[in-house]
């Protein structure tokens, strides 16, 4: 037995025999201590007491005596042992002695204490977590315990709380359709339940909560109660709700605004430029019927209008790109890159590694992203080539535009520059994202992705 120290006493409780082991407990040796009293291995304070004595008393009465407490070693160090006196017979009932076992618990007494103080600061910070309510639950579904995020999430305090029955937190309809017994039924089988909805707090006011359940188990599996974790997620709730509605608006207003671009675009074809083609083709005609120098001045307005016409015509196909409900989206966006990066001088591609064709409402919000972002690499990049990539990625369309300017696109550039703000709400509004990446001296990366449907989850039922 290693940490047992076995040692015999004769009647009178003097040490008669004295194992190795317990030399190593009592750091004695035998020549030391046999012939000794055994009260040496007391306190003095217990030694006064006269516990040494009436423990061997115990013991010659009843056969056995066992103890835990301290005891001292020869150096006067105490330590935590626990010590069984028997008492030993001989064939006629007459005392011989004493066997006495004693046993170093210092560490696991060390370590039960440890223990012990973990479990209280495990206890502590349990008890005043604020974020969180965590409380038990017996298995019967009334509340054992109660924490300080309880009390502040709940408005219940711990007094008020302990003892009733949880269901006090549940709406009366959900209390009413069996929710609480259910949830409590649902977590002892799969031994957890998550679950979101509308909680009640003490004053009656409703919040949401994510509340998780855990069964509580011992070790043969008998159910002891329940963990609950409670969290009031009403600001996330709100601030998740005011971003949907953000974006419906922008969507609205995004939408709104293809439709009025739609109809000025076909007010200025129809009506405008056609007017206008009219008036070129009298001025021709007038032109041909007079004599010079008045022919070379109205040819002179007619070469005027020629020139408002061109211009119109390039506002139409800005506002409503003509190609995008006939030939498509790559043809419509690559028309438009060849067009202005060769006007501005740009070395410019366009790949097509599209497998699916967006919807008509993500290909516009393509179109006026890469409008948007062309026009900024015109207007601020100082850039020499400008590519454009789009694919199909993960059931939506992924469009890159890089150029090698000076990278310096910012998200805020401030009061007045709206560009990069509607480029990534209109994204947003398209349920996907954007993201501008600007290296200084190399360039700058718009990227974005859309999904092919919008993404119906996180929608209000
Ligand atoms: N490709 C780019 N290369 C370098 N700088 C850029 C690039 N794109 C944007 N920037 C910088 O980021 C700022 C913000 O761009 P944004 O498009 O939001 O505004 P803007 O172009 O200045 O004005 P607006 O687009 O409203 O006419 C720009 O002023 C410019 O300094
Ligand atoms: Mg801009």
């Amino acid at each position: 037995m290693e940490d047992h120290g076995i040692v015999t006493l004769d009647p009178q409780g003097r040490v008669a025999s004295w194992t190795a082991e317990a030399g190593r407990i009592g750091g004695w040796s035998a020549a030391e201590i046999v012939g000794r009293p055994f009260s040496v291995f007391y306190p003095p304070d217990d030694v006064a007491a006269g516990k040494p004595g009436r423990e061997l008393a115990i013991a010659a009465e009843r056969g056995r005596f066992a103890d835990e407490g301290w005891r001292v070693r020869k150096d006067g160090s105490r330590f935590w042992a626990e010590v069984e006196i028997t008492a030993l017979f001989d064939g006629q009932q007459r005392l011989l002695g004493f066997g006495k076992v004693t046993r170093d618990m210092t560490k696991r007494r060390d370590a039960e204490e440890a223990l012990r103080l973990s479990e209280e600061r495990f206890r502590l910070l349990v008890h005043s977590v604020q974020d969180y309510g965590i409380f038990m639950l017996d298995p019967g579904g009334r509340i054992s315990s109660w924490n300080a995020g309880a009390e502040r999430i709940k408005g219940w305090t711990a007094d008020e709380a302990i003892g009733q029955h949880f269901s006090m937190f549940y709406p009366p309809e959900d209390v009413a359709a069996g929710k609480p017994d259910w949830e409590l039924e649902v977590a002892a089988e799969q031994g957890r339940l998550e679950d979101e909805g509308w909680r009640v707090r003490k004053d009656g006011s409703r919040f949401w909560a994510n509340v998780v359940i855990t069964a509580l188990f011992d070790d043969r599996h008998r159910l002891q109660g329940f963990g609950k974790v409670t969290r009031d997620m009403t600001e996330r709730r709100n601030a998740e709700q005011a971003l949907r509605e953000r974006r419906r608006l922008v969507g609205h207003l995004v939408d709104a605004q293809e439709v009025e671009r739609r109809r000025i675009a076909w007010d200025v074809h129809d009506e405008s430029i056609q007017s206008m083609v009219a008036v070129g083709m009298r001025l021709q005609l007038l032109a041909s019927r007079l004599p010079e120098p008045h022919a070379s001045a109205v040819a002179g307005l007619d070469e005027s209008v020629q020139a408002a016409i061109g211009r119109l015509r390039g506002l139409v196909s800005r506002l409503r790109p003509p190609e995008l409900d006939r030939h498509g989206l790559v043809e419509a966006v690559s028309g438009y890159v060849d067009e202005v990066a060769g006007r501005w001088g740009l070395e410019h591609s366009v790949h097509d590694e599209l497998t699916a064709e967006p919807s008509p409402e993500a290909a516009i919000t393509v179109y006026r992203i890469c409008q948007e972002a062309l026009s900024n690499v015109h207007k601020h990049a100082r850039a020499t080539r400008v590519d454009v990539r789009m694919s199909t990625v993960d059931n939506g369309t992924l469009v890159r535009i890089t150029d090698d300017g000076v990278g310096t696109a910012s998200d805020d550039a401030g009061a007045g520059h709206f560009g990069l703000v509607e480029m990534h709400e209109r994204a947003e509004a398209a349920h996907g994202w954007l993201s501008v990446t600007s290296t200084p001296g190399q360039g700058t990366v718009v990227e974005f992705w859309l999904p092919m449907l919008p993404d119906l989850t996180g929608l209000e039922p």
